[in-house]
């Protein structure tokens, strides 16, 4: 088959969009109703579909929305529901769409596009490399004592979504989605769904909240979304998961590489649940570098990055940062050479310099490789949504 004939179509409206659902529900065993409520939610024009003269042979989601690296938001498409029609695998339709799907993010300034993979050999050909985690973590409340810390868990309705968002893009935390509509109706208004939302409310202040869905997933006290924003809230929120401890074996939430293991209270640190890890990749390098946040530090890093497919990203850069001010020309020496692939696990602080060259895909000298690890270095990054 020829890509001659592939054309990328931008739907409309909601039916023009309905191959992509159609698709999904063929591939994910996904929910037509929950797929048109996404595309309403999300918007049809947020839709791509490749199409050649006679059907419709891929589609995908992209989520308009930002990540926080460094404190400071980076505009990132977020993609989902990538997905060739069966009889159409193998003729590289997905990848000719994932190519024109980045290449348009760069034109249009977006710095960043994240995923989860579910193969990485597809995403690693258009250039986006794995850059971070979504850990769920379990606490096995049912075999532990009884625990109660000050405050009280406060029940909220829709009406106050917006006050939860906000202490959510309060904690923003490294890695963390600057969430959309879409990704905000998915945690705390899902699809057919029962959720109950409460605040985590300390000494008469709300310092975090939580969104349950108390269906009973394997024994499981799915929490949707939890956000602590001090010491206080992580206990409430513990006692709020243990008092469940009756009628659920384990609690498990989406939470840092990190969470609970310094906790103290009548537990051992949570296991890890389940893991995945997402892709990201540096759409826009310019937007990127001069988006996100540093470390205080002052340097100028000379950059040479290979990109492939987006064309106009490749050549040589200068990052100067003035304590942790960064301005980016093009040009310079470009000293230390990557492709753009790597450029997204340090961006994201998920490995250093030293690390990406001792996997041969970064080169620079001792002292330069110091420097970049320095500027970009950062806590682990982590989701918590998944898409
Ligand atoms: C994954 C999927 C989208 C690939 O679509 P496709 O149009 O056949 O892919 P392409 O022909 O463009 O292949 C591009 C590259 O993707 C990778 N790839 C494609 N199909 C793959 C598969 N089934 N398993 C692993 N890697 C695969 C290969 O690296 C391929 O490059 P190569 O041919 O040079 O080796 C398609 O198999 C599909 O719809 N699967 C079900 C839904 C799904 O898993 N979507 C991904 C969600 S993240």
């Amino acid at each position: 088959m020829s890509s001659d004939t592939w054309k990328i179509v931008i739907p409309e409206t909601v039916e023009q969009a309905q191959p992509e659902i159609d698709l999904c529900e063929q591939a994910f065993q996904s929910d037509p109703e929950g797929g048109r409520r996404t595309v309403e939610a999300n918007g049809p024009q947020w839709v791509r579909l490749l199409q050649d003269d006679h059907e419709t042979v891929a589609g995908l989601y992209i989520i308009d929305a930002g990540q926080w690296f460094g404190g400071q938001r980076v505009s990132c498409w977020g993609i989902c529901g990538v997905v060739t029609a069966t009889h159409r695998r193998g003729e590289g339709g997905a990848h000719y769409m994932m190519s024109q799907m980045v290449r348009e993010a760069h034109a249009k300034g977006v710095a960043l596009s994240t995923l989860y993979p579910a193969t990485v050999a597809l995403y690693r050909k258009s250039g986006y490399e794995l850059a971070g985690r979504n850990d769920r973590w379990a606490l096995p409340v049912r075999t532990l004592g009884s625990y109660k810390a000050p405050g009280k868990a406060v029940p909220f309705g829709e009406d106050e979504i917006d006050d939860a968002m906000a202490l959510y893009r309060k904690r923003a935390t490294h890695g963390n989605m600057d969430r959309n509509d879409l990704l905000t109706e998915w945690k705390t208004k899902p699809h057919k769904e029962v959720v109950y939302r409460y605040f985590l409310v300390v000494d008469g202040e709300r310092c975090g909240y939580m969104i349950i869905d108390k269906k009973r997933h394997g024994g499981k006290l799915l929490i949707r979304d939890l956000v602590t924003l001090n010491p206080a809230a992580k206990k409430l929120a513990v006692s709020v998961l243990i008092s469940h401890r009756t009628m659920y074996e384990k609690a498990v939430w989406a939470g840092s590489p990190h969470d609970l293991q310094l906790f103290e209270g009548p537990m051992f640190p949570p296991d890890r649940d389940y893991a995945e890890q997402w892709m990201m990749r540096i759409c826009h390098i310019e937007n990127a570098l001069t988006q996100r946040g540093y470390r205080n530090v002052t340097t100028e890093l000379h950059l040479q990055i290979d990109d492939d497919i987006i064309s106009e990203n490749a050549g040589r850069y200068v990052l100067s940062l003035r304590q942790g001010k960064p301005t980016v020309q093009r040009g310079g020496d470009g000293h230390i050479r990557m492709h753009v692939r790597s450029l997204a696990p340090l961006f994201s602080s998920l490995m250093t310099a030293e690390e990406l060259a001792g996997a041969g895909v970064l080169e620079g000298d001792a002292d330069q490789l110091a420097a970049l690890t320095l500027a970009f270095s950062g806590p682990q990054p982590w989701i918590a949504d998944s898409f």
